[in-house]
């Protein structure tokens, strides 16, 4: 795939109409609906405020959460996860989608911008078309979350071409919506049918960055890979035996690789259908001269909760009624000595439950290993991204992509749909 795309300095963009799509699908407070966490928004400022000064008027939308559009669709889903039928009304399936309004964003927009965000009330309804006919250059509005279309998912040309319609005569699409890139909805994609679609800076940045570090690395390339399923980081560890000189395995997915091996897991997480495909990567590593680092000891707990009684074992040798929730000492030198010489270093998933501070030391010492090492550092997002954030070493990487999902099939080498629809450089 090419990622030399046209960004917003090719095109003219004074005094047009630019609809630009982010990725403002931000965490938020279930109780309240305040932002949890703005880096998101924060993300998408240097294309915003560059569209400004060059005198465009933006219209920006984005999704946020998962909304039901769809009434019935909605009541059969609540249905199915065991909730009462009779207490499925239209009323509070209004309620769930409030609470996915884009309020909270276009105030934190606002605040960051300091300049005022209108926000329409629809997306391409008569509020959203009225909002843009009257934007004037330099003025930004906010369409509302573009999953209460229903055609948005399902990519729906017209829909697409009445969010197109919203730049009237000699509009411009530009996506800097990096965290939506896999996704082949009417926004993310779409739209590029009927305007001339550049990237912003942001996607940019993460192309050039995660891009560069996958076509052309500085070399050794180190991948770091974690979390808890072997099953969702398949495709991520097929493409990096490829490219990678060592990848090591830690979080939840280490049980898996050390159950294929003949060891014993206790109660930790596994997932028996993979154990074959644990032994073909270990073969298979060994085949391309890829160093494959596994744990060698690791924290057990004996339950799933902050303040379980722990001990450091053997990896593969956990005891029934003991479960693994950290990568062990012994393990934590072992992989931080394989950053230390690093040219770059690539980490997605952290190496155990680092939420619980008893079994945060294995995610930590990685992290921190990373942030004394002079490698092009470069953190996936989602739990990666939020681990090395609520650790403390996020000002310390090179890049920490906004992107979880996007960052992720990027790595697995898969075509990017919101990335090429773009115009090619
Ligand atoms: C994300 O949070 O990873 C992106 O915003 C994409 O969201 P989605 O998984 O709901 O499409």
């Amino acid at each position: 795939m090419n990622y030399s795309k046209k960004n917003v300095k090719d095109v003219d963009v004074r005094g047009r109409k630019v609809l630009l799509r982010c990725d403002f699908n931000v965490p938020q407070d279930k109780a309240t609906g305040a932002i949890t966490d703005d880096k998101r928004i924060r993300a998408a400022l240097p294309t915003i405020q560059y569209l400004l000064d060059q005198g465009a008027a933006v219209i920006a939308c984005s999704h946020l959460g998962k909304p039901e559009p769809d009434f019935e669709k909605w009541a059969k889903k609540q249905a199915e996860k065991g909730k009462d039928p009779a207490s499925l009304t239209r009323e509070k399936w209004e309620k769930a989608l409030e609470a996915l309004c884009m309020e909270p964003v276009a105030q934190r927009l606002s605040e960051l911008l300091g300049k005022k965000v209108v926000l329409a009330g629809d997306v391409v309804g008569p509020d959203a078309q009225a909002k843009a006919a009257a934007l004037q250059p330099g003025e930004i509005m906010l369409l509302q979350n573009t999953r209460f279309e229903k055609g948005e998912t399902k990519n729906d040309p017209e829909l697409a071409k009445a969010m197109a319609a919203l730049t009237g005569e000699n509009g411009v699409y530009v996506s800097d919506a990096f965290g939506a890139v896999h996704r082949a909805h009417a926004s993310t994609a779409g739209v590029s049918a009927y305007l001339p679609a550049v990237s912003g800076f942001l996607i940019e940045k993460e192309l050039e960055i995660i891009g560069g570090a996958l076509a052309d690395p500085k070399r050794p390339l180190v991948a770091i890979l974690g979390g808890a399923k072997v099953s969702s980081k398949i495709g991520v560890i097929n493409n990096l035996l490829e490219i990678a000189d060592t990848i090591i395995i830690g979080g939840g997915m280490a049980y898996t690789f050390a159950r294929a091996q003949g060891g014993s897991v206790g109660d930790s997480l596994l997932e028996s259908d993979w154990l074959d495909y644990c032994n073909e990567m270990v073969a298979k590593a060994r085949e391309k001269g890829v160093k494959l680092l596994l744990p060698v000891d690791t924290v057990i707990a004996d339950k799933f909760a902050p303040d379980a009684n722990s001990q450091v074992v053997r990896n593969g040798g956990i005891p029934d009624g003991w479960q693994g929730l950290d990568i062990g000492p012994e393990t934590v030198k072992l992989y931080c000595e394989a950053v230390e010489d690093a040219g770059t270093v690539i980490w997605n998933g952290p190496m155990g439950v680092f939420e619980f501070e008893k079994f945060a030391a294995g995610t930590r010492a990685v992290a921190e290993a990373l942030s004394r090492t002079s490698a092009i550092t470069i953190i996936g997002g989602g739990d990666s991204a939020a681990a090395v954030q609520q650790l403390g070493y996020a000002e310390k990487m090179t890049h920490i992509s906004t992107g979880g999902g996007a960052s992720l099939e990027f790595m697995e080498g898969k075509e990017l749909p919101g990335v090429a629809c773009l115009l090619d450089r």
